[in-house]
């Protein structure tokens, strides 16, 4: 029997920029596993942060005219908030500046210098700062970087080395031993094949800047920035503490890093836990590069995604989902804005979102929004309910080896089985005959059962969308219907609740949009503001006479869902809008027509005055008003920040 605790681990980042999708694709894997592992009832520790040391940052930081500290503190700030944005789950975030990180490196540091493990010499050769990596001369491709391309700088300097080459064949036998340890396979064939071909001693400290951990014994040197960052993922379990955390995680560590890194996790880092006398992590698991059609993305090239430009139009589970299902197991894939939108209308509007948004609908419709019991059984039936079970263990199956793309595939077969089971039982015609109403109950019971079940299982990838579907199906203070557990055994919604279908759950996205996201994409919203985000103070116009809180808590505001849109025929500047209230419907006239196109509008939560007297706009009597910020060339309508209900009162 195996203990169920689990710890997973992504990369620690460099803040020496914004983040971008590609790191977002790491952390939203991590956060899927350990969201499944808890929901499995395993003890989970999921730890991220960021890798704040090194030669890149403290350049950059100057730069950029900043002390390092200084510049990491406010990019790591944004790294949080992304993750915020993202729902990213993690138990800890380690920085590499703190101090109960630092000394947990120079104790290593300590131990392997007086078993004399590390021992001081002269560092002759190249050093790629992107990568943070040493080069021979041999290794270079046409003089420069051999991971990146980049020109690599030549250094010569006092140095402390690590022993590399004295465990070169403990750790051969250690990873033929283990076929877990490095995944996917291929992976693992690539570094049985560079372990091979012969391990240099490494040089692990640096003279040259002052950027980093000081050699406890030895002021001169800081600390090699990848033999610091490494020892994050022991640090952050309080290990140089005696901390029980140690003891009790790390042996269940699995490490999930981009390929480009699997040589740092799956040869320095086994040799200095070796050295140190520590077990090794439980398996390393390297996935494959999210790629542009135009190649590489990076910040030089100008072509980053920026993931919160992203969230912001398509929402937090549409960026997961496309991420954990466009990456093919140990592979790479080709990000772009047109195959998002595509699994957006698809997948999630079309398969999914349709078919919770009919299920729901057709209850109301046909059975006065009451959960029947099952009436009448036929052959269809037990085949959907065994599709269910199959598609369990094979989702199951997949989450286990990572396979977060082949685990969305499982699922969807689901998702199209039951399509076609409403196609299958018609149950617009069963409602016509009253003989067909005890088939209409069991079609009615076992959809919704079937959208419980499939919510469960996507909770791990899209964190959002469940806790909608639970209020819709009335279950939300009902948690034991939401375990992964309860998806065992069929039939577990109880007969008679009250369901009530909501706006839909995954909108369609319109196609123009598109190319509008891609110019602004290259800006990187992350962390900068432009210049020219104010007016200019003549611009300004001049204030109104104060009013007190008392005027101002006459004014009912609301937030309010527009559910249709049409252009005011012979009005160039008229939309009729069509809100809801959260109970109620209005009509409002609003003067955006040359800002929104109708279908722009749709969906929106904007803030409506509820209690302004009705007034009658080019014969429309228009019940409130939308608000918007009014600029010269450009007008926008007020939105909110979260994803509050109708009706919410604004104040
Ligand atoms: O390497 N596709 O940090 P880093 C997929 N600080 N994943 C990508 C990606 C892409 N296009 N771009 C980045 C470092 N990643 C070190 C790590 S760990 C002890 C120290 C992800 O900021 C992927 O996980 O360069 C990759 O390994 C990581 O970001 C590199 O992040
Ligand atoms: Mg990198």
């Amino acid at each position: 029997m195996s203990a169920k605790v689990f710890y997973i681990t992504t990369p620690i980042y460099y803040p020496s920029d914004n983040l971008h999708i590609g790191h977002a694709y790491t952390t939203v894997a991590a956060d899927c596993l350990a969201r499944y592992k808890r929901m499995k009832g395993y003890d989970v520790f999921f730890l991220t942060g960021s890798d704040e040391h090194g030669q890149k940052i403290e350049r950059k930081a100057r730069e950029k005219g900043m002390e390092p500290q200084a510049y990491v503190d406010k990019i790591v700030a944004g790294f949080k908030h992304l993750w915020e944005k993202l729902h990213i789950s993690y138990n800890d975030f380690i920085r590499t500046t703190e101090p109960r990180h630092q000394a947990a490196v120079q104790a290593l540091f300590q131990k392997l210098y007086d078993q004399g493990d590390i021992y001081k010499s002269t560092y002759e050769g190249w050093y790629c700062t992107p990568c943070e990596t040493f080069w021979l001369e041999r290794q270079l491709v046409d003089g420069n970087c051999p991971d990146c391309g980049r020109p690599v700088e030549l250094l010569k300097e006092e140095s402390y080395f690590f022993r590399l080459s004295k465990y070169q064949d403990r750790l051969l036998q250690y990873i033929e031993e283990h076929p877990e340890f490095i995944q996917p396979v291929s992976r693992r064939n690539e570094m049985i094949n560079f372990i091979k071909g012969g391990l240099e001693d490494l040089c692990v400290s640096r003279t040259t800047f002052k950027w980093g951990v000081p050699v406890p014994f030895d002021s001169g040197h800081v600390v090699y920035v990848w033999f610091d960052a490494l020892i994050n993922y022991i640090s952050a379990l309080g290990w140089h503490e005696g901390d029980p955390r140690f003891e009790h995680y790390w042996p269940h560590a699995h490490h999930l890093v981009g390929k480009d890194i699997v040589r740092f996790h799956t040869v320095i880092w086994p040799i200095i836990l070796m050295a140190a006398g520590l077990p090794l992590p439980s398996q390393v698991f390297g996935h494959g590069w999210l790629l542009l059609e135009g190649g590489k993305m990076s910040k030089s090239f100008g072509n980053v995604v920026d993931p919160l430009v992203l969230i912001e139009r398509y929402g937090v589970d549409a960026v997961r989902y496309y991420l954990l299902r466009e990456l093919p197991y140990g592979g790479d894939g080709y990000y772009s804005e047109e195959s998002l939108v595509e699994r957006i209308n698809n997948d999630l509007a079309n398969d999914l979102g349709n078919l919770i948004s009919r299920t729901f609908g057709m209850l109301e419709k046909y059975w006065g929004g009451v959960l029947p019991e099952p009436g009448v059984s036929e052959a269809v039936d037990s085949d959907l309910v065994n599709v269910v079970r199959e598609t369990k263990k094979e989702l199951e199956r997949q989450l286990e080896r990572f396979d977060f793309s082949g685990a969305l595939a499982a699922i969807w077969r689901l998702v199209h089985r039951a399509n076609r089971y409403v196609d299958e039982t018609t149950p617009w015609n069963l409602v016509r005959d009253p003989a067909g109403k005890p088939r209409l109950a069991t079609v009615l019971y076992n959809l919704s059962e079937v959208v419980r079940i499939l919510t469960i299982w996507c909770t791990p990838f899209m964190p959002v969308f469940p806790g909608k579907v639970w209020e819709q199906l009335g279950i939300q203070d009902q948690q034991e219907l939401h375990t992964w557990e309860s998806t065992e055994n069929w039939g577990q919604l109880p007969p008679g609740l009250r369901v009530k279908r909501g706006p839909g759950l995954f909108p369609r996205v319109q196609r123009e949009k598109v190319l509008e996201v891609a110019g602004n994409q290259a800006a990187g919203t992350q962390a900068e503001t432009p210049a020219s985000s104010h007016l200019a103070p003549e611009k300004v116009p001049a204030l109104k006479p104060q009013i007190s809180i008392d005027d101002f808590a006459k004014i009912d505001l609301r937030v309010a869902l527009v559910k249709k849109a049409e252009k005011v025929k012979g009005a160039d500047r008229l939309l009729q809008l069509e809100v809801d209230l959260g109970g109620e419907e209005r009509t409002v006239v609003a003067g955006i027509a040359q800002f929104y196109k109708p279908e722009e509008i749709i969906g929106k939560k904007v803030v409506l005055i509820a209690n302004l007297s009705p007034a009658k706009i080019r014969g429309i009597t228009s019940q409130g008003m939308i608000l918007a910020a009014v600029g010269e060339g450009e007008t926008g309508v007020l939105t909110v920040d979260k994803d509050l209900p109708a009706g919410t009162p604004v104040r």
